[in-house]
């Protein structure tokens, strides 16, 4: 928290730097990446989701405008972008932001007295990684649209809109997890979502002087995802349209429970089988993983994380070789409970429940084995899991 409020008052200079001080009124606000502890790929099939915001994030700082026109600097990148509010496009060039533009659009679609600004951000969630930067930008976006427009905005809803910006505006076709955690989440606590109702719990994660959350960047990211992604979100839709002849209530595979998928498995074709497979159980670790946590079960909670990896590596291909090394080398180090992949996969991070006491030494060796098995160097960011967006006090 010292942190962030020091980023936060540095963001507040540089935004009087970059835009010159209007003598007007300046918010601030904050928006976390995420880590998903288990549940991939389940939330657009209607499933479940436990992820965690944790305390990597986006700070944002503005002023009004009265002229209708909102200038953007991204710190990190030292990049402008600026554009009217009364015709908003997308930017070819500056391409982050797409995420603020498609923000604002949906608000003032839906008639939310979006306001012009001039606003600076930064943070340190690392980007490309699969902690989320772009969700993070979004909802840190909504949030400074109400700040800025002095407008209440339900979170929910704009964590709606943040998706449907990301889905309609600038075309990546995620589901509602990322949005949500990063409105939503809440310090020393995972959050336990239903993709469908959008009812959630919050769950208490073991205190953080005895476990850490630890994140691995394989520091790799391959090109196909979004390919990948849809190819595996069609392979789900088939799956359902299969499914449907012999259990015509079901409308997502989150409706199939085990024992049907066992009946019915071998009407799929191959491919699809293992695909329906992995989200049929991985929608069953996530509740078990809720009662492991909530029962104090590190334990129980960690075997899960495993199991996850392994069906995300086998069933559903989202794995690579850079992650499987990064996970296997987590499931011998000093301390670990559990270690799976995080986030849609082929490259990006792994997700790790390590004992507090032995995190250097888990840092240290898993760091070691992965150099030394790729020949990179791998970034790793001991976590604890935050407060969803919200405007700072300064
Ligand atoms: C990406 C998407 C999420 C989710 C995960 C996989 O992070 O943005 O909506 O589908 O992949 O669990």
């Amino acid at each position: 928290m010292a942190d962030t409020l020091r980023r936060a008052r540095l963001l507040r200079e540089k935004l009087i730097e970059v835009f010159g001080d209007s003598g007007g009124r300046v918010e601030v606000v904050k928006a976390p990446g995420r880590v998903n502890l288990i549940g991939e790929h389940t939330d657009y099939n209607d499933g479940f989701v436990l992820p965690a915001a944790v305390d990597r994030e986006i700070i944002m700082a503005a002023s009004p405008r009265d002229d209708g026109e909102v200038h953007l600097y991204a710190a990190d990148l030292d990049s402008r972008s600026s554009f009217s509010l009364s015709r908003i496009e997308r930017d070819g060039k500056a391409a982050w932001s797409n995420y603020i533009r498609g923000v604002l659009l949906l608000l003032e679609e839906k008639g939310f007295p979006v306001r012009g600004m001039n606003a600076v951000f930064g943070g340190d969630v690392p980007v490309a990684a699969g902690m989320s930067s772009s969700a993070a930008l979004e909802m840190a976006a909504g949030v400074m649209a109400a700040a800025i427009g002095e407008f209440a905005v339900d979170m929910v809803e704009l964590i709606k809109i943040g998706q449907a910006a990301e889905n309609n505006f600038v075309g990546v076709n995620c589901g509602i997890m990322d949005q949500f955690i990063s409105g939503l989440g809440k310090r020393g606590h995972a959050l336990f979502l239903d993709c469908r109702s959008l009812d959630y719990e919050l769950v208490p994660l073991p205190p953080s002087d005895e476990y850490k959350i630890v994140i691995a960047n394989t520091m790799v990211k391959r090109g196909l995802v979004d390919s990948a992604y849809n190819e595996r979100r069609s392979q789900c839709e088939q799956g359902v349209d299969i499914l449907k002849e012999y259990l015509p209530e079901i409308k997502a595979l989150r409706d199939v429970t085990p024992e049907d998928l066992a009946k019915y498995q071998d009407k799929l074709p191959p491919v699809v089988a293992k695909r329906c497979e992995h989200i049929v159980f991985e929608n069953e670790r996530v509740k078990d993983s809720v009662a492991a946590l909530r029962a104090g079960n590190v334990e129980r909670f960690g075997q899960l994380m495993r199991a996850s990896h392994e069906s995300l590596r086998d069933l559903y291909e989202v794995s690579c070789r850079e992650l499987d090394i990064m996970v296997e080398a987590a499931w011998q180090a000093p301390g670990v409970c559990g270690a799976r992949m995080t986030g849609a996969g082929f490259g990006g991070c792994t997700v790790n429940l390590v004992e507090a006491d032995a995190v250097d030494r888990f840092v240290d060796f898993v760091k070691a084995q992965y150099a030394e098995k790729t020949g990179i160097d791998p970034e790793i960011y001991v976590c604890e899991a935050e407060d969803g967006a919200r405007p700072l006090e300064l």
